[in-house]
């Protein structure tokens, strides 16, 4: 089948919606965010791709911020935070705060999961800084989880797809991980 070259600018992959919290000049601000993962295991670090944002002055003002997993009820909220600048509106009302050991890492108490990290590695890129930031603890309530991790059922978090910008929630379950590939080992041939 022929392959159509559709431009250096289109990733349909499913972005994970978080929203980010700092402490700038002691206000506690947020900023929806869409470039996050994981970057290293032990310890854990996560990363976040952020542009010349109010939430960058705060983050590299403490070394410290939160990752907070918004459920789908939060997507209009989520939303908002990614529109207004805390440069320009106090965004610190918009939810309730939480602080676990880190003092300028503010966690939104109506997420279902929350992290906060400390900043171990910030690097500069030509429009945005990659800041990887250690989690020190996830913070989640009973209602979420299930055996004591979270239950991605109950969380319910949402995707942005870009460029068409819009936000998806989750579908079904399609199998185990390190596991339905296994069936299909026998044929690889050994080296
Ligand atoms: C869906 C969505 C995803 C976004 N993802 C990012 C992102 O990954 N990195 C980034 O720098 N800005 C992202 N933004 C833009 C910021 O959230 C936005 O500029 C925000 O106003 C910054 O807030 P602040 O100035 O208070 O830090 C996103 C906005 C939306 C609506």
């Amino acid at each position: 089948m022929e392959k159509i070259n559709i431009g250096n600018n289109v990733f349909l992959l499913p972005m994970p919606m978080v929203l980010v919290g700092s402490r700038i000049k002691g206000r506690p601000n947020f900023m929806a965010v869409a470039w996050v993962s994981r970057v290293n295991a032990s310890p854990n670090v996560m990363c976040v791709a952020i542009g010349n944002k109010f939430t960058a002055e705060g983050i590299l003002e403490n070394k410290e911020f939160s990752i907070n997993i918004p459920s789908v009820d939060l997507m209009p909220q989520t939303d908002l935070m990614g529109i207004v600048s805390g440069r320009d509106y106090d965004k610190s009302k918009e939810f309730d705060i939480f602080y676990g050991a880190l003092k300028n890492a503010p966690m939104i108490c109506e997420c279902p999961v929350m992290m906060e990290c400390r900043l171990v590695k910030s690097v500069r890129l030509e429009v945005d800084t990659l800041f990887m930031g250690e989690v020190m603890n996830v913070w989640s309530e009973e209602k979420y989880l299930t055996n004591g991790a979270p239950d991605i059922t109950k969380v319910s978090p949402f995707c942005l797809s870009m460029p068409d910008n819009r936000y998806w929630s989750l579908g079904k379950e399609i199998g185990k991980a390190w596991h339905e590939g296994m069936k299909l080992k026998d044929k690889l041939q050994k080296i």
